[in-house]
């Protein structure tokens, strides 16, 4: 039986946690294999953790895998990561579609290459009615690039009369966002040791809790994640009230 959401939340479960997957490098470099063989690490930790959110009662996941920043590394790796893109999307297909995953997209596809774009569309089609936990995968993804975007597409509607200015507030503008489609996430972890955000989901994260960790991604297992959520259980969330 395929498990649904909700079937594990509780009030002391994240609904959405988004995950800055940080260390694939140094973790291939501590055992000097190249940067490309921590991201293939990476990417079988990925299967994992999404394969644990549905017993752990994770609603929505999202998955930081290439920022707008990430195109300043070196061709090679670029070229490598796009090639994991690719292969990682035709090989997990049939695999998400089975655990009734539903896969969307963000960040700005205009830079992708049009083999990698068709297979994003095309997971994004086969997996729409999926009825299981929700992920996002975020590439080509920069918060600011998003902010932006978002603000252009409200600035033609503004322009073309669709949109009165008087009627931009912070519930509008959201809704311009590529995430316009889920909650506001309320956990942020980030794996390896930094304590930094490097432009992930600025607007959406303004109350999300944060766990920074050590552990590099390749080493985060479904049993640490299992306990980062339970961490976050015992937290205070107040949005700014006085506790009742
Ligand atoms: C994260 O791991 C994956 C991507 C940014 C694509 P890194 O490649 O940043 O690994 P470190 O930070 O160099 O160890
Ligand atoms: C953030 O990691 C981006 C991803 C995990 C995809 P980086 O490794 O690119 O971030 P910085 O450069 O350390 O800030
Ligand atoms: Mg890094």
């Amino acid at each position: 039986m395929t498990m649904t959401r909700k079937d594990k939340s509780t009030d002391k479960t994240p609904r959405h946690v988004a995950i800055i997957m940080d260390g694939n490098g140094r973790w291939a470099q501590m055992r000097g294999r190249t940067r490309l063989i921590g991201h293939h690490a990476g990417a079988k930790r990925v299967k994992e953790i999404v394969r644990a959110c549905p017993e752990l009662g994770v609603e929505c996941l999202t998955i930081f895998a290439f920022s707008t920043e990430n195109w300043k590394r070196t061709q090679s790796e670029v070229a490598g990561l796009m090639k994991l893109f690719k292969r990682y999307i035709r090989h997990e297909t049939q695999s998400l579609c089975e655990q009734n995953v539903q896969v969307r997209f963000i960040g700005d596809r205009v830079r992708l290459e049009p083999a990698l774009v068709d297979l994003m569309d095309n997971l994004e089609l086969l997996t729409s009615t999926n009825t299981g936990i929700n992920l996002t995968v975020a590439l080509n993804y920069g918060g600011r690039d998003e902010v932006a975007r978002a603000t252009r597409r409200l600035a033609h509607d503004v322009a073309a009369g669709k949109l009165d200015p008087r009627e931009v507030t912070d519930e509008t503008l959201p809704k311009y966002l590529d995430t316009c489609l889920l909650p506001d996430p309320d956990l942020v972890i980030r794996t390896s040791g930094e304590a930094r955000i490097s432009n992930f989901l600025l607007w959406q994260s303004a109350y999300a809790e944060y766990e920074f960790i050590d552990t590099l991604w390749p080493d985060f297992t479904p049993e640490e994640f299992r306990k980062v959520l339970n961490r976050f259980g015992a937290r205070d969330r107040r949005f700014g009230a006085v506790p009742a």
